[in-house]
Order: structure tokens, then C-alpha cells, then sequence
């Protein structure tokens, strides 16, 4: 909600004119619906304490909002929550952090609840990421989720190809077989030496 500076002057020369109430939180004031300064709320019903942690608080509403999944708020005060950029989730309401997707996983899109595990064929060493790195020749991501590393490619069909989604198969796919597939410490994947 957007205020004017004029409502907002006016609504502090309000809350300034009547009678101040000690409150450990913030605000100390006596308080009405539509009184209480952006960042603040009605706290039991008679003061304008500060904002906690966790929510947004508009002031006009009086009330305390807390973070909806997805979104966080770190300070106290605040008028509005943040909402989680990519490779980072909340799941909880009223949080006051924002978690990095596990290694395993990622999340390409802000403002999310979850994050989602790398599917066969895919992997992610790292935390916070909004991308999945592919598995290069010679290796495999066997796990239908959460991939966090490649394996290679041994045991009953040790020289047969890989394909891509599908782990150490048959599929003879034209590819020399790399020696590594380990994502780099920057981030960054592999190239993915085939598909399909
Ligand atoms: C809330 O207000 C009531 C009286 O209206 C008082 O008895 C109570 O202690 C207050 N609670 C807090 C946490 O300030
Ligand atoms: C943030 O939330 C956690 C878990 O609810 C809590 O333990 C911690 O005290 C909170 N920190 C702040 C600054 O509000
Ligand atoms: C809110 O702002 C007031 C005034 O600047 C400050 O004293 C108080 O510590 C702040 N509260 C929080 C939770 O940040
Ligand atoms: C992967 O398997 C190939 C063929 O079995 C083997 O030559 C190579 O040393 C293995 N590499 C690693 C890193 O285990
Ligand atoms: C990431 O690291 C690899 C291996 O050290 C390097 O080849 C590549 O250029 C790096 N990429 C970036 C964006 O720094």
C-alpha cells in the first residue's frame, strides 16, 4: 500500500498528540485502526508496536501480516516482505530467512515454496542453484530424484553408453567418454558430450 507523505505527516501528529503508553516492543502510543506509521501495528489491542520480524506491516490495517511461503522478512519495521530469489525457498509462513535448495536439487524461479530434485540423467553438487548440470559420457545419474554427483559408468555394462535420463544403458550413442563429469567448483557444468 502506497502512502502520501502528507497522510503519513499527519498520521504521526495524530499518534504524537495522544497519550503515551510505556510498550517494551516500540511505538508506546495509544492506538486506533488507521494510526499506526507503515512498519508498525496494533499490538493487545491499545499500542502501535514495531513490526516483528517475519512480517509486513502497513500501518492503516493496524494488523501484522505474516510472510507468506515463498517470501521472508529479516528486520523488524518493515512495511513489505521479500520474496526468494532463484536456487533459495521458504516453506514456512511468518520466516525471517530464505534457505538454499540442497544439493541435489535447484529452483529456477523466484518466490517458491520448494525446490525440485534433479531428475534422472541430471545432477547438482551445489547448493542455492537455479540450474541442473546434464551428465557428460561414460556417466551416469541414476536416481529418478536428487541427484547430487554422477557415477560412473561400471559393474554389469561397464563400456556400454550412457544416455542421458536413462543411467548405463546399451544405447550405443557415438561419444568419447570423459574422464570426469564433476560440475567445477564455480558452478559452472561440464559440457554435455551427447543427448538424447
Ligand atoms: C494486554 O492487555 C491486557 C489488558 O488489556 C493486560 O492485562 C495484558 O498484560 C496485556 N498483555 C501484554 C503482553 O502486554
Ligand atoms: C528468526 O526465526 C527463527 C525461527 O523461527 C527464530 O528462532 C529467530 O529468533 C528469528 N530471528 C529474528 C531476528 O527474529
Ligand atoms: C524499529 O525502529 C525503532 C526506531 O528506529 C528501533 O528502535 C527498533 O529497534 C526497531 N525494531 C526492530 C525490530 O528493528
Ligand atoms: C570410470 O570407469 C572407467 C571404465 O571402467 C575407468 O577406466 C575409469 O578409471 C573410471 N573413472 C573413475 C573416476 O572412476
Ligand atoms: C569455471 O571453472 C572452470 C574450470 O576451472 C573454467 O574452465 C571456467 O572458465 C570457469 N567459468 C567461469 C564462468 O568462471
Amino acid at each position: 500500500m502506497l502512502f502520501s507523505s502528507s497522510f503519513v505527516s499527519a498520521a504521526f501528529m495524530m499518534l504524537s498528540s495522544v497519550t503515551a503508553l510505556p510498550h517494551p516492543e516500540g511505538g508506546g502510543l495509544t492506538a486506533r485502526a488507521g494510526l499506526c506509521a507503515p512498519g508498525s501495528y496494533i499490538f493487545n489491542g491499545t499500542t502501535c508496536a514495531f513490526c516483528p520480524a517475519g512480517n509486513s506491516c502497513d500501518g492503516a490495517s493496524g494488523r501484522a501480516h505474516p510472510c507468506r511461503s515463498g517470501h521472508y522478512q529479516p528486520s523488524g519495521n518493515s512495511t513489505s516482505c521479500i520474496a526468494t530469489v532463484p536456487g533459495y525457498f521458504q516453506n514456512a509462513k511468518g520466516a525471517n530467512s530464505t534457505i538454499p535448495c540442497p544439493a541435489g536439487s535447484y529452483q529456477p524461479y523466484p518466490a517458491q515454496a520448494l525446490c525440485y530434485g534433479a531428475p534422472m540423467g541430471r545432477f547438482q553438487s551445489m547448493p542455492g542453484q537455479a540450474t541442473l548440470c546434464g551428465t557428460c559420457c561414460g556417466w551416469a545419474a541414476p536416481l529418478e530424484s536428487s541427484n547430487i554427483s554422477p557415477v560412473n559408468c561400471t559393474g554389469a555394462t561397464p563400456n556400454a553408453w550412457p544416455s542421458s535420463g536413462s543411467g548405463c544403458i546399451r544405447d550405443t550413442i557415438p561419444c568419447v567418454r570423459a574422464t570426469t563429469c564433476a560440475q567445477f567448483m564455480n558452478g559452472t557444468c561440464p559440457a554435455e558430450t551427447f543427448s538424447g
